[in-house]
């Protein structure tokens, strides 16, 4: 009898009256006429649109009473025993959600889904209040639903409530730090409840959900996460708007935005803009600072400003200036580049525009002192030091672990992320044993080890196909150090299982992993599939794609396509993998080269060197597609493909191997077009082997003839192209070991 209601679509909250508490607007009379309030807002008197099926009961009473004495479980069970005759009041229902939201535990938000999905079934969801929905969000965000979250959030948008900024900035938080278009998503939100915020003409009104500094701090992250500097640059200027000021945080993500775009000159006019304003520091800024000289690869002015403060000095700008002029006489030796496209020079002007202490004026001014001396801590040590690491020097990682051990201060000994650190160095170098030592004298000294320090030397088991060893260490994390294995743990655990070949096994902790309630990442599905996929086994590869389809916490991506692809290709199934590739490019993702060249590999795997053609078409127009010009359709335009040799090589094998030497001589054209030397030698073997006795037979039709003659021209002219001797030079062609050794 029930018609199902598509599970993504909230928009029955639309139902919600306005006589709820919280943050629903009851507006005060004056304001009643407001013609923007008005039109925000449902009116009350649309309120009784359905006619509750439901008998008021005296449960009601005794679910509010066991909700008062925060007997969460209990309400819940009274709730869930009368839930089919009865449905309880909005103040139950929204108390009852909110509270088990508050709970944080996947069970309770399970509990408070299934009480909104039942509303929303039953046309009831007006019983829940503003408040109780903003805590849903929340939840669902801190268990990392957040697809959820944003549906919950912008259905409130859209029935007229506003949430409580403590609600709707969680969720943007998250969002701005996840992959893929999550930071999109996070400005997305963070727009269109500023919009809605601001229509406000009386802003009292709005105080629970306008946006303050944190929230605009989490929107500018999301901006420089994805080097969006226009973005921030606009958002940036419209904090003062709204009476805000930036706080040391927000200096600190525009220090990464320079970063994150590449200017590693301007982080300096960051700090002096901070002092100018008269921003309190604090350790984090030179923290985020110096971590991102090492990103930079920057060691020297890292251990300059690391240096200076241990000195005790507050002129890190004079260093970091004399770090830019330094990098600027380097760069006037070179020619200048020219900007490749467009966008550099729009960005360099968003950039004078933020930080307008940059441009430089004719005046020198003298570069500003910090506003005290800050004493280095562990911490950034422990980042110069993985600066060290990435450039492989384990040695100087070891010396200033030594250094930092004499320290006088306490808060520059080392801890747990400094050993770590050295515990990564000596995997990164392969040293397994001299890593475990490091990970005695932490349990030695009492600075205990903690996950982070065992998945590396997991992964490090794992690189060297020491899968044992790995386990024993599980065994030992999981007893002695009592630390439970994580997300991350298990996907190196599986991802080490297909090092060796063991799909099994694979299986098997990924069951482990889902049996102790851990959340399988986007990484963890696709290394399965990997696993599945690598071992001949595309149908269990393909079941694991469904699974990552229905969870809803990840997000299908093109390596889960490719995977899916190199499942069936892997054993010659092509028609399958055709089917998924056609699949895919209907769910808007576009083949790229490892697909097609997952596909080639199949091709050649099932001979069938048909398919060969038709796919050296697809590439070949893909190849040429035009780049997607900037404009506004740029969206539709097919990406262009830029082939890698391992794709066409394959293609140019089966074409000579099936004498589409007329294919063959364009793929090689391609080749030589992309800067990929074409392997003449191999495809002169092939060649050999295998033609070398064609149109020999003299025994056939005209039209055969004729046919023949056409792909003679073709062979003639691929072995031109090949040096082998062929009609231009009018060389004989003898099957002749010598010749062949000759012209091999
Ligand atoms: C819901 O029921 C409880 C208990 O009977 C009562 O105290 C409360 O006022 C009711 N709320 C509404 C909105 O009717
Ligand atoms: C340069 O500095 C001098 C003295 O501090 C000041 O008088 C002058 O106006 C400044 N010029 C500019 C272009 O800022
Ligand atoms: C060319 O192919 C042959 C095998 O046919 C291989 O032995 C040789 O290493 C290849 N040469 C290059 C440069 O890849």
């Amino acid at each position: 009898m029930s018609t199902p209601l598509p599970s993504s679509s909230l928009s029955l909250l639309n139902l919600f009256p306005l006589t709820l508490p919280f943050h629903c607007f009851s507006l005060p009379p004056s304001a009643s006429h407001s013609r923007s309030a008005r039109s925000f807002c449902v009116q009350t008197t649309t309120t009784a649109i359905t006619p509750a099926p439901y008998s008021a009961s005296g449960s009601d009473q005794a679910l509010l009473l066991l909700l008062r004495q925060r007997k969460t479980d209990e309400a819940w069970a009274v709730y869930e025993a009368s839930s089919p005759h009865h449905l309880p009041n909005s103040t139950c229902l929204s108390r009852l959600v909110s509270q088990l939201s508050l709970q944080n535990s996947p069970l309770s938000l399970a509990r408070a889904q299934s009480i909104l999905t039942r509303l929303r079934h039953d046309r009831e969801l007006h019983r829940l209040d503003a408040n109780s929905l903003g805590l849903l969000a929340v939840s669902a965000t801190k268990s990392g639903q957040l697809p959820y979250a944003a549906s919950v959030i912008n259905s409130m948008l859209r029935s007229g409530y506003l949430p409580h900024v403590k609600a709707w900035s969680a969720v943007v938080s998250r969002l701005a730090s996840s992959p893929d278009d999550g930071p999109v998503l996070a400005l997305k939100l963070f727009k269109s409840i500023v919009r809605r915020v601001r229509k406000f003409p009386d802003p009292e009104m709005v105080r629970d959900s306008m946006p303050d500094t944190a929230a605009f701090n989490n929107a500018l992250n999301a901006c420089a996460n994805i080097g969006d500097t226009k973005t921030f640059l606009q958002l940036f200027d419209e904090m003062p708007e709204l009476g805000l000021h930036p706080d040391i945080l927000t200096y600190n993500v525009m220090i990464k935005l320079c970063a994150r775009c590449n200017r590693k000159d301007l982080m300096v006019f960051v700090v002096e803009f901070a002092i100018q304003k008269g921003v309190p520091f604090c350790m984090t800024t030179l923290h985020s600072l110096v971590a991102a000289y090492v990103v930079f690869g920057d060691l020297e002015t890292a251990e300059k400003l690391v240096q200076a403060l241990r000195e005790g000095r507050r002129d890190l700008c004079k260093i970091m200036r004399e770090a830019n002029d330094e990098a600027s006489r380097e760069d006037d030796d070179d020619e200048d580049d020219e900007d490749e496209n467009g966008n550099v020079d729009d960005e360099a002007v968003v950039f004078e525009k933020l930080l307008p202490n940059s441009v430089e004026d004719g005046n020198e001014t003298e570069p500003p002192l910090l506003p005290k001396s800050y004493s280095p801590n562990s911490r950034l040590y422990t980042t110069l030091m993985k600066g060290y690491m990435k450039q492989g020097r384990a040695a100087d990682a070891v010396r200033m672990l030594e250094a930092m051990r004499h320290q006088d201060d306490q808060a520059s000994h080392p801890d747990h992320v400094t050993y770590t650190t050295v515990v990564s160095a000596f995997v990164k170098v392969g040293a397994m044993d001299r890593a475990r030592q490091v990970l005695a004298e932490m349990a030695r000294i009492g600075v205990p080890a903690n996950r982070i320090t065992y998945n590396i030397l997991l992964k490090g088991y794992c690189q060297q196909l020491q899968i044992d060893k790995a386990k024993e260490l599980l065994m030992e994390m999981t007893g002695n150090a009592e630390i439970e294995p994580d997300v991350v743990s298990y996907n190196i655990l599986i991802d080490g299982c297909i090092k060796v070949d063991d799909s099994a096994e694979a299986l098997s902790f990924f069951n482990e992993m889902r049996a102790k309630g851990i959340p399988p990442t986007k990484i963890s599905y696709t290394t399965l599939m990997k696993a599945f996929a690598s071992s001949g086994q595309p149908k269990l590869a393909h079941k694991v794609f469904d699974e990552m389809l229905k969870d809803t916490r990840v997000k299908v991506d093109l390596v889960a396509w490719n995977m899916l692809v190199e499942g069936y290709c892997k054993i010659g199934l092509v028609q399958e993998a055709k089917r998924v590739i056609e699949n895919m490019k209907e769910n808007g993702f576009y083949p790229d080269v490892a697909t097609y060249g997952s596909l080639a590999n199949g091709i050649s795997l099932s001979r069938k060197p048909g398919e060969a053609l038709l796919l050296w078409k697809e590439v070949k127009d893909r190849c040429e597609a035009r780049k997607g010009e900037k404009n506004s359709e740029a969206d539709s335009v097919v990406p262009r493909l830029n082939p890698d040799e391992g794709l066409l090589d394959t293609l140019a094998d089966i074409c000579v191997r099936g004498a589409f030497f007329q294919k063959a001589l364009e793929i090689v054209a391609c080749m030589e077009e992309h800067g990929i030397p074409p392997n003449k030698s191999k495809y002169k073997k092939i060649y050999v082997e295998m033609h070398s006795r064609m149109f020999t037979s003299k025994h056939a039709s005209q039209a055969r003839q004729d046919r023949r003659k056409e792909r003679k021209r073709a062979a003639e002219a691929f072995k031109f192209w090949l040096g082998l001797p062929n009609e231009y030079y009018g060389s004989e062609w003898r099957l002749d070991p010598l010749v062949e050794d000759r012209f091999l």
